[in-house]
């Protein structure tokens, strides 16, 4: 089936006075219909970069390079009027901090509505009613006296699913979430996952899910891609990468994260040493001054991310164990 999402060879590049910053080097992705990747990575990876140039979100001092497309549109390089277009209608992006891109003086149902008026001609009467409907359907109680509120009168799960509904008001393609639950308690991030899996398979959005987090892509995605100092180090179906992860780093990754759908599972070991500096990335590989396995050829020679067998790896010596061991 062909991809609703195709990025390929996404570079962006930041102009800083100490020179420039190279965030996020050679990334592709095929997101099919109805599918959800997991992007996970530590901070600084390049995971949120990556999807700001696909929505035309960097900042001012960004370059972008290579190609996103939805469907047929090439968003990279579009002017401002085409791609607002498509974001918030058939591309549609959350992110970590629902009171940052919530307007404050606007309530509720003005947020909701807008997109309405603008991208799909409805009155303001029956922008209201979608807005309604919405608003049910990311479950947000006491919905019809919440319409006229504004986001500080909320809480935070609360904002976050007036975010989702936003995003879902005219019906996107893809939804970009970006860490949509980083900021919200356990048992709120709980139910916002489910909630995003819930409409992922009632509507067949294709998703992609952004998060520090393994153990939350686990229940929700069907591939998961690792990034690291701006570059794809590992990519597979997510049981492949979960179960047997080829990456020493991906391995780390797992060994370091509490995993919410585990129980009872063994002591959690930090990885040591810091997330590399992607102005200064060392050579090679860019994980060696972390890495266990680490030879002398992973200092000079970047590995090559190597495709097999549906899966991608990019590591001189990637552990190849049974999964079932
Ligand atoms: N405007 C900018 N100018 C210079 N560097 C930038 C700019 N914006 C982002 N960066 C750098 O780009 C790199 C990648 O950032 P990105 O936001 O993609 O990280 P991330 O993987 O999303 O991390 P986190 O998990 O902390 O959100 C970081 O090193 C960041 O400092
Ligand atoms: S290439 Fe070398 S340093 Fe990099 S992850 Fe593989 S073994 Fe470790
Ligand atoms: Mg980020």
């Amino acid at each position: 089936m062909s991809a609703v999402l195709s990025i390929r060879d996404l570079a962006v590049r930041f102009s800083t006075p100490d020179g420039v910053v190279p965030a996020v080097n050679e990334f592709s992705l095929e997101l099919a219909p109805g599918e959800c990747v997991g992007i996970v990575g530590e901070s600084g990876a390049g995971k949120s970069q990556s999807f700001l140039a696909v929505m035309g979100l960097l900042a001012g001092n960004a370059s972008v390079s290579g190609s996103a497309r939805l469907g047929e549109t090439e968003l990279l390089g579009n002017d401002r009027e085409a791609l607002n277009a498509v974001r918030g209608s058939k591309l549609a992006m959350i992110f970590q901090d629902p009171m940052t891109s919530l307007t404050p003086h606007l309530r509720v149902v003005d947020q909701i509505g807008e997109s309405l008026v603008r991208h799909r001609g409805l009155s303001k009467a029956q922008a209201r009613q979608r807005a309604l409907e919405l608003l049910r359907l990311v479950q947000v109680t006491d919905a019809e006296r919440r319409l006229d509120q504004y986001p500080h009168e909320l809480s935070g799960g609360m904002r976050q699913r007036v975010m989702i509904a936003i995003a879902l008001a005219c019906d996107p393609t893809v939804l970009i979430a970006d860490e949509p639950t980083t900021a919200l308690d356990v048992t709120i991030q709980a139910q916002i996952l489910a909630l995003l899996a819930q409409l992922k398979r009632e509507r067949g959005m294709s998703m992609v899910l952004v998060t520090h987090d393994l153990g939350v892509v686990a229940g929700i995605a069907d591939r998961v891609v690792v990034m690291y100092g701006g570059r794809i180090v590992e990519h597979g179906a997510v049981k492949d990468i979960l179960l047997a992860p080829q990456h020493p780093y991906t391995r780390a990754l797992l060994a370091s994260m509490p995993r919410i759908d585990e129980v009872g599972n063994a002591p959690l070991q930090a990885i040591g040493g810091q997330p590399p500096n992607p102005r200064r990335l060392p050579n090679g590989c860019a994980f060696h001054p972390r890495c266990a396995l680490a030879a002398d050829r992973c200092a000079n020679e970047r590995p090559a991310l190597n495709v097999a067998a549906g899966r991608a790896v990019a590591c001189h010596f990637p552990i190849r164990v049974d999964a079932h061991d």
